[in-house]
């Protein structure tokens, strides 16, 4: 059975797509076989950050709907091996229940060996789908009381839908901000407010959106990279160390 993974937030433009992208070619880099769900159902992204965009031309809807074959919903990273995007409806009207993507998943779970869902932001519609047939749960917060605040709600959601590993990561963080800005004395205050275990600090990188907003791989080394491979390992359960900015 896969290991299915959601990635959340209460605000929009946290960096769901981003971290969803990047643990899909941090997993892949361990050889795991990585399908990656965009659920995100009229805003979609991942086709861009996957280098499949310009090859796209049925997605999620069209195969529940017997409009295509499922294999034709499933387009190989252009940059990652081991890597696959299933793409989210182009309007958001076409939005998948909770039950039709669970259905979906069971059909194609034995072929991968993590499932990754990027959920829209917020607790509406398309977040009840996204969420469903997840195990993890990854939130992903940024270092400011809005986004703060909007985890808070999704966690609760999260905690009334029954699922128990709910894992907080702290995205775009930059030491010199963070203390500028002087929202919080410290990260435990945020996990505190949350009240979310910490799985990982991504800090702020324009290697890593530079890379991923073209649909690329990201080859030049960084601090953010390593902070997504370690999530990845800590979320197999690897004893690693939370990402240092
Ligand atoms: N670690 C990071 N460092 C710098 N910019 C980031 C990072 N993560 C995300 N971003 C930027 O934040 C914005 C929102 O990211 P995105 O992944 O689209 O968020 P969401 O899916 O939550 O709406 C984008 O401009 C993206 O490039
Ligand atoms: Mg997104």
């Amino acid at each position: 059975m896969s290991r299915v993974i959601v990635v959340a937030s209460g605000k929009g433009g946290t960096g769901k797509s981003t971290v969803a992208a990047s643990l899909g070619v941090a997993f892949a880099g361990r050889n795991r076989r990585v399908l990656l769900i965009d659920c995100d159902s009229g805003m979609r992204g991942l086709d861009i950050m996957l280098g499949v965009s310009k090859s796209l031309v049925f997605d999620i809807a069209d195969a529940v709907s017997g409009n295509c074959k499922t294999e034709h919903i499933i387009y190989p990273c252009s940059h990652t091996n081991g890597l696959y995007l299933i793409p989210a409806p182009q309007k958001a009207e076409d939005e998948l229940s909770p039950e039709v993507l669970w259905q979906f998943i069971e059909s194609v779970e034995s072929q991968y060996d993590i499932i990754i869902i990027d959920s829209p932001a917020g607790v509406g519609k398309g977040f009840e789908t996204a969420v469903y047939p997840a195990q993890t749960c990854i939130v992903v917060a940024n270092a400011e009381p809005t986004s703060v605040r909007g985890c808070v709600n999704v966690r609760r959601r999260l905690t009334e839908l029954g699922k128990e590993d709910i894992r907080l990561v702290i995205n775009r963080l930059s030491k010199r901000g963070f203390f500028k800005m002087n929202f919080y004395a410290d990260l435990d205050e945020i996990i505190d407010e949350t009240q979310i275990r910490l799985i990982g600090v991504v800090p702020e990188s324009t290697q890593v959106v530079a890379a991923i907003q073209k649909g690329i791989a990201c080859t030049e080394e960084c601090k953010a990279l390593a902070a997504f491979r370690r999530i990845a390992g800590r979320i197999e359960g690897e004893n690693l160390p939370l990402a240092v900015c």
